[in-house]
């Protein structure tokens, strides 16, 4: 029998892979309880889903049709939606995609990313999928990124630097000051704001300047169509011009397409929802700060990183888990004690609180 791995490439046979969230069925397997009690706060998903308009639009859907490879009506809406000229938007299938055509586009195998943890996983995953290795510069204890040593470890096979504003997990946003500093270097930077419509701060206004800046977005987060993937990127024309040859022709399927136009349509309703889980995340914190034993990082995200002094975050995750609430937990040593918490419904939040306040009580 031939071993097919030996004609794989080989920086993919053992690529330490990334593990997305578990359907509710598996979590709820795990907790053993029914699907419908789960509550779902580890993937910072919107809780609400989309608004009826946004379901009506997907009735009556011409499936049998292939969506269009340019993406006429959609970027013509993003361009509106975002200020941008068309030739400067394009939409992924979720943001994930355009991280791995980033990399595509611009390394070589050998071809380096930083990246600043914690972070977003994607990145480095597209990386090594690329073959690009990954210079991690740890965040300093505020968060912030340590520009120092960002800009002291770029090489001449350094090519693009990708930040999360707000950052996934820890919340916090890049500065002006920060980005302006990464941009000066002249390397590619790709600034992800997956969260902006939940605290509406962008490094946008950079675009205009800056040949060399990505802005990457999402629909999954605050438009609540996680399951249909859709996120677009903002760039230069000529960004965009390459990222658009390089893009599987049919990337945005039609109920994504038609989906993600009518939460433009219906942004208000759709932001509406967004606003509800900022209030709820407000709400956590309240609470939080009058419980002994756990702390958080602000957030401009829909997630509250959540430190339990003295506690293993493995511990309060088994805890929640039990009592069918589903939070974030990580393997890093750095946040062995944190825990990152999507912002979900009201209910969802009285069902959390009391989760948290009966886990820190038995810990005690
Ligand atoms: C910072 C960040 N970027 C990108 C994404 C990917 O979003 P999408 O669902 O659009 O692929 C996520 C999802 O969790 C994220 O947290």
């Amino acid at each position: 029998m031939t071993d097919i791995t030996k004609l794989m490439r080989p920086h993919l046979v053992k690529v330490s892979t990334y593990h997305g969230v578990d359907p509710s069925e598996e979590l709820a397997r795990s907790a053993g309880i029914k699907p419908e009690e789960v509550v779902r706060l580890n993937a910072n998903e919107n809780p609400y889903g989309a608004p009826g308009e946004v379901l009506d639009a997907l009735s009556n859907l011409k499936i049998h049709l292939y969506p269009d490879p340019e993406q006429r009506k959609l970027r013509a809406k993003l361009a509106e939606y975002t200020g941008q000229p068309v030739n400067r938007v394009m939409a992924g299938a979720g943001g994930d995609e355009i991280i791995d055509l980033l990399l595509r586009l611009f390394t070589e195998p050998g071809q380096k990313l930083i990246d600043c943890e914690p972070t977003f996983g994607m990145y480095s995953f597209c990386a090594r999928i690329a073959d690009a290795p990954v210079v991690m510069v740890p965040r300093k204890d505020d968060w912030s990124i340590d520009l120092e040593h960002v800009l002291a470890v770029i090489d001449d096979q350094t090519r693009l630097i990708f930040l999360a504003s707000p950052n996934n997990p820890t919340g916090n946003l890049l500065s002006e000051r920060e980005a302006r500093a990464l941009l000066d270097t002249g390397l590619i930077l790709a600034v992800d704001e997956t969260y902006y419509e939940f605290c509406g701060k962008s490094l946008s206004y950079l675009l205009d300047e800056y040949e060399n800046l990505v802005i990457l977005r999402s629909f999954s987060k605050w438009a609540g169509i996680a399951g249909l993937r859709v996120g677009y990127c903002i760039g230069s024309e000529t960004l965009i011009r390459h990222l658009m040859d390089i893009k599987q022709p049919y990337n945005i399927n039609i109920a994504a397409e038609t989906a993600a136009i009518a939460a433009l349509d219906n942004r208000d309703a759709v932001l509406k929802r967004a606003q509800t889980l900022v209030e709820q995340r407000k709400r956590l914190e309240k609470t939080l700060d009058d419980l002994d034993g756990v702390t958080y990082y602000p957030s401009e995200g829909n997630f509250l990183l959540c430190r339990f002094a003295g506690r293993s975050a493995k511990d309060v995750y088994e805890g929640l888990g039990r009592r069918g609430i589903f939070v974030r937990l990580f393997s890093t040593d750095r946040l062995a004690d944190s825990l990152r918490i999507s912002a979900g419904t009201p209910e969802q939040t009285d069902r959390l609180i009391s989760a948290i306040r009966d886990v820190v009580a038995e810990g005690k």
